[in-house]
């Protein structure tokens, strides 16, 4: 695991780019598992410029998202699906052949599920997956107690969950009771992962990762022992955690930038 630290907001959108920069480089067809949500607008915000600018090409990369709410189309403003389409697909031209969004208001969801899986397997696994994180711990839609072999799945919201995500709903619009999620086995078997945390509300999960204690209560927690887990947090965030860890096996391009923010 490596705990990355960065000193201001801005650092901390350009640090994640340079991440998702650094896979495409390596990898243009990379397959992307994407998540929603405030903590990546400013990561979304870099790679629409740097695509503009010709400095990251999107043009091959293959687009996953994490998660979606049952019931809503990817046309519905309020959902997940929208918000990529807008925040990224579009603006940064990603072709649409090479999008796979899951489909929230398919008629049969279990069949949703088992064809995302077939999906991901069919696109070769995924290569990196952003991950944001819930304050009660969650990974995706993936709440307190999920089994960490699950795959694509169906799962009921958790009513902190549903309160936190009121914001991006029109006033009087409830939130779906309902999500459908990658699973943490699913994210588990990505080759890499990117963990983003950058709100203080995230605290007391960000701790329980960095305690290295495996909890069911705690989604989160799962992903410690995964060979190839950078965590991106805000400063002061990392704190109950143990010193930023820059590992030897990581990017120097990374490892340079990184100890630059910590100075
Ligand atoms: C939602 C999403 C998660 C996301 C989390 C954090 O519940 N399903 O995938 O990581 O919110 O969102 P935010 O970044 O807005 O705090």
């Amino acid at each position: 695991m490596r705990l990355l630290v960065a000193s201001g907001a801005g650092q901390f959108g350009a640090l994640a780019a340079d991440i998702v920069q650094a896979q495409l480089e390596s990898r243009p067809d990379s397959v992307l598992a994407l998540p929603t949500g405030s903590t990546p607008l400013d990561l979304y915000a870099r790679l629409r410029e740097r695509g503009a600018a010709g400095a990251c090409r999107l043009d091959k990369v293959r687009c996953f998202n994490l998660d979606e709410y049952v019931g809503l189309d990817s046309a519905d403003p309020a959902s997940y699906g929208y918000f990529l389409d807008t925040q990224l697909f579009q603006p940064a031209r990603v072709p649409r052949a090479n999008i796979r969004l899951l489909r929230g208001d398919a008629g049969d969801l279990d069949r949703e599920c088992n064809g995302y899986e077939a999906a991901l397997a069919a696109a070769g696994g995924i290569d990196l997956a952003i991950l944001g994180l819930g304050a009660n711990g969650h990974i995706a839609f993936n709440e307190p107690g999920t089994p960490w072999n699950s795959g694509t799945h169906v799962v009921r919201l958790a009513s902190e969950t549903r309160a936190a995500n009121a914001r991006t709903f029109p006033p009087g619009r409830s939130v779906p009771r309902f999500g459908i999620t990658m699973g943490i086995g699913t994210l588990l078997k990505a080759r890499s992962l990117l963990l983003l945390v950058s709100s203080e509300s995230k605290r007391a999960a960000l701790a329980a990762l960095l305690s290295g204690t495996p909890d069911l209560a705690w989604p989160a927690t799962s992903l410690y022992t995964h060979p190839a887990l950078v965590i991106i947090c805000a400063a002061g965030l990392g704190a109950a955690g143990p010193e930023p860890v820059i590992a030897p096996a990581c990017d120097p391009r990374l490892e340079d930038r990184a100890s630059r923010l910590q100075r």
